[in-house]
């Protein structure tokens, strides 16, 4: 699925441990210091892209190791709420497409734990700040799909919104993130579109579906305009992602692309967008739109929606349920270890 569109801390670990103490550098240290700071510095200015073995200021490796992570973990939960519609797939031809896109979501979680890797965790420390409830995934996947509709509007919305965030994330100064993500941003777009596909068929449908579809809209359509993240007034961590070639696009700025290609797929579809503030500003040349509630959003990402719970659950349940195929994938890998080592000292 995709990213946390902003930049939102996880949670402290709750029993912090000594604290850090800065090494006192002698002068050649801090000159080499300095001299790779003005390398990082004129990588980034340059537009290049940094490499995992490249120098990078801690708070840059952070910062990413952050995004990241909740990148991967919202790829990972994402699979959940359409996960749930698998067995219950209107004909054979939905259930293949949505294994298929379940899989992919699966996948691309994959693609951003091994970027992760590259900046100095491990896949362990991700799932357990995951598990434990300390690390955050996109708030989207915390509310319930109520009908086979949902499927289609997650696609067409929720799908739509990842890739408007997440376009720009392929030209990320990072180099393992952003090689991820034009993978990602490819299987992506095609999640859209079976999704608006799926939309279309049941418009076509009776009145009953049809107001399936628009029922499922009205719930979607607001938390979807959220997933951009607060205002960019409100976005203190915006600045310096930008800086570093991070983000590239304010939350306000991808959000309002987002309702003007929104608008007129809404239009095909013969659908109602449930905003009455929602109309065509002929100076702007953009949409105007009407208020987010904040208040339900940040209440969502502080593990109030209605369905947080039960996502951790299921995943911690999933992740307790696979560990015979950890261990049997570690016993392989130990086996294959030893009949090359026998291999190596026969020879
Ligand atoms: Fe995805
Ligand atoms: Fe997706």
């Amino acid at each position: 699925m995709y990213t946390q569109s902003f930049n939102v801390p996880d949670a402290p670990v709750a029993a912090a441990g000594p604290r850090e103490i800065k090494p006192v550098l002698t002068q050649e240290q801090q000159q080499a210091m300095d001299r790779a700071q003005s390398q990082f510095d004129r990588l980034i200015d340059a537009d290049g892209k940094i490499e995992p073995k490249d120098w990078m200021p801690e708070a840059y490796r952070k910062t990413l190791v952050r995004q990241i992570s909740q990148h991967a973990h919202s790829e990972i939960v994402g699979m959940l709420p359409e996960g749930n519609w698998i067995s219950r797939a209107p004909s054979l031809k939905r259930k293949a497409i949505l294994i298929a896109k379940v899989q992919d979501e699966g996948g691309h979680g994959l693609y951003l734990y091994s970027a992760a890797e590259t900046l100095g965790t491990s896949r362990d420390q991700m799932l357990d700040a995951l598990h434990t409830g300390r690390a955050k995934y996109s708030s989207i996947f915390n509310y319930p799909t109520l009908t086979w509709a949902d499927v289609g509007v997650i696609g067409w919305l929720v799908d739509g919104a990842a890739i408007m965030n997440q376009i720009p994330l392929c030209r990320c100064s990072y180099g393992p993130y952003a090689r991820a993500m034009v993978r990602i941003c490819k299987e992506e777009s095609f999640h859209q579109r079976q999704g608006f596909e799926s939309l279309m068929v049941m418009m076509q449908g009776n009145a009953e579906q049809q107001a399936m579809v628009q029922d499922a809209v009205n719930r979607w359509w607001w938390k979807c305009l959220a997933m951009f993240g607060p205002p960019d007034a409100d976005s203190t961590n915006s600045t310096q992602g930008m800086r570093w070639g991070i983000k590239r696009i304010s939350n306000d700025d991808l959000r309002q692309k987002f309702v003007d290609a929104t608008v007129p797929q809404a239009k095909v579809l013969g659908v109602t967008l449930p905003d009455s503030d929602l109309k065509w500003n002929e100076t702007r040349g953009q949409h105007d739109y009407g208020q987010i509630d904040w208040d339900e959003f940040w209440a969502t990402v502080n593990g109030n929606g209605p369905c947080n719970k039960e996502r951790l659950a299921t995943r911690v349940k999933a992740h307790e349920d696979g560990q015979w195929v950890r261990d049997a994938a570690l016993a392989y890998a130990r086996k294959q270890q030893q009949r090359l080592q026998q291999q190596q000292e026969a020879a």
